[in-house]
Parts: structure tokens; C-alpha cells; sequence
């Protein structure tokens, strides 16, 4: 069997994504096994996740580095290459990376962000969706380069944004998609299925076929308002 490759996961918090991605990794026949949890705070709940799944967690508290990002930069590296890391894979990591960094782990390092980028990069997104009326969200994994939520896409999720929406609805609507998503783009990366030209990657995995279309443009029984006058037909019937 080919040796899986050696992934760490860098959390600022709850650590959702993460879990998903020791869950993937718990199948010996996934590529790539988490070897490293790392966290720049020490409140960050998926920290204990990682340690009650006997997974090897770091700190490395940013706080204490203020503005010299290299540094702390440094520092996460000297964890990395102490635990053979190949990969990192970002989940919730609250820290923006330097161009140094993100050229040093190219195509190596991936994230997943709560939108379907180019829509909506950074904080907030889903009231940004919400107020921008968009009837499709979900979310990205993408090879990270330098700029904010910035990179090839590896994969996007979609859902239905639903007239009630809250922001809690419809970013728990995206986080069970981020759940599914996430492990397996970090599987095609580990599996050696990605390939990068320029800004775009391409994967050599089965691609979807169906549309996600919403509202449904399926004839409704009711369509109208109670009261509406029904519209013409092309032969004026
Ligand atoms: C997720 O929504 C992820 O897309 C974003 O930060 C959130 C982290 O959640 N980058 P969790 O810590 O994985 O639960």
C-alpha cells in the first residue's frame, strides 16, 4: 500500500472541520492520516477532540508573537517538520499567512471557506449572503496563496438559501456540506489527483452532472398569488 501522506490541521476553535477530517482519516484506505492538530490558542475546543482521539496536538500561541508574523510563522513550522508533516490542511485557523509562508507549502496547503468563492471572501459570510439575496451559498476548499481566502478551487458545495433563513439556519445548512466536502478534497489532494496550472486546479475525480437550481423551476400547482391574473399564453388562450 502507498504510505499516506502526513497531514496537519491547523484550528483557532471548535474544530468541526477537523473532526470530520479525523473521521475520514480513521479509514486506513484514506491517503493521508492527521499526525498534527495544531492550535495558535489554547481555549480552542478541538483541541481536547484531537487529544481524546490520541491524535498529537501543538500550541502555538500567536498572542505572545504581536505583529511579527514570521516569527509565529517559525515557530508553527518548527512543529511541522518535527512531526514529518507533508500537508497542512486549515480549518478555522484565524491567522492570515504570509507570502513567505503560502509560497513555502504551495500546493500543499489548503483551506475551506464558508462561501462559494469568489463570493464572499473573508468574515461574515453568511450574512453577506443573506443580505445580498443570493439563493445559492455553500462553501470552498482551495490550494491557499497569498491574499485572503485566495487560491485554486479544489471543490465547492452548494445549498438552497430558504426564505427564512437565519444566519444560524443557513450556516449550519453549509457546515454539514463543509463536513462531506472537506475530507474528500483533502483525499484528492493526498491521493496525488490534483493538478495546478496557473489559477485553476484540475482533479481527476468523477465531476458531478446535475444542477442545483433553487427556487425550483418545477411547475407548482399554485404558482400565483390567490387573486393574480393568470398570464397569457403565446396563442393568447
Ligand atoms: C468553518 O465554517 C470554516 O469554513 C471556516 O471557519 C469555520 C470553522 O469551523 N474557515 P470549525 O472550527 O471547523 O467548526
Amino acid at each position: 500500500m502507498n504510505q499516506r501522506r502526513r497531514v496537519a490541521v491547523l484550528i483557532s476553535g471548535r474544530g468541526s472541520n477537523m473532526a470530520a477530517l479525523l473521521e475520514a482519516a480513521a479509514d486506513p484506505a484514506y491517503p493521508a492520516e492527521v499526525s498534527l492538530v495544531l492550535s495558535n490558542r489554547g481555549d480552542a475546543a478541538g483541541l481536547e477532540h484531537a487529544r481524546a482521539r490520541g491524535v498529537p496536538t501543538a500550541l502555538v500561541e500567536s498572542r505572545p508573537f504581536g505583529r511579527d508574523r514570521a516569527a509565529f510563522e517559525r515557530a508553527v513550522e518548527a512543529e511541522l517538520h518535527g512531526h514529518g508533516v507533508d500537508l497542512v490542511a486549515l480549518a478555522g485557523f484565524m491567522r492570515v499567512l504570509t507570502e513567505a509562508f503560502c509560497t513555502r507549502w504551495q500546493d500543499r496547503l489548503i483551506n475551506i471557506h464558508p462561501s462559494l468563492l469568489p463570493s464572499f471572501p473573508g468574515v461574515d459570510t453568511h450574512a453577506r449572503a443573506l443580505a445580498a439575496g443570493v439563493t445559492l451559498h455553500g462553501c470552498t476548499v482551495h490550494l491557499v496563496r497569498p491574499g485572503v481566502d485566495d487560491g485554486p478551487i479544489l471543490g465547492q458545495a452548494a445549498v438552497p438559501v430558504l426564505p427564512d433563513d437565519t444566519e444560524a439556519s443557513l450556516a449550519a445548512r453549509v457546515l454539514a456540506e463543509e463536513h462531506r466536502l472537506y475530507p474528500a478534497a483533502l483525499g484528492w489532494l493526498a491521493a496525488g489527483l490534483v493538478r495546478v496550472s496557473g489559477k485553476v486546479a484540475r482533479i481527476a475525480a468523477p465531476c458531478a452532472t446535475g444542477a442545483l437550481v433553487n427556487p425550483s423551476p418545477n411547475p407548482s400547482p399554485n404558482p400565483l398569488p390567490m387573486g393574480a391574473a393568470l398570464p397569457r399564453t403565446a396563442a393568447g388562450s
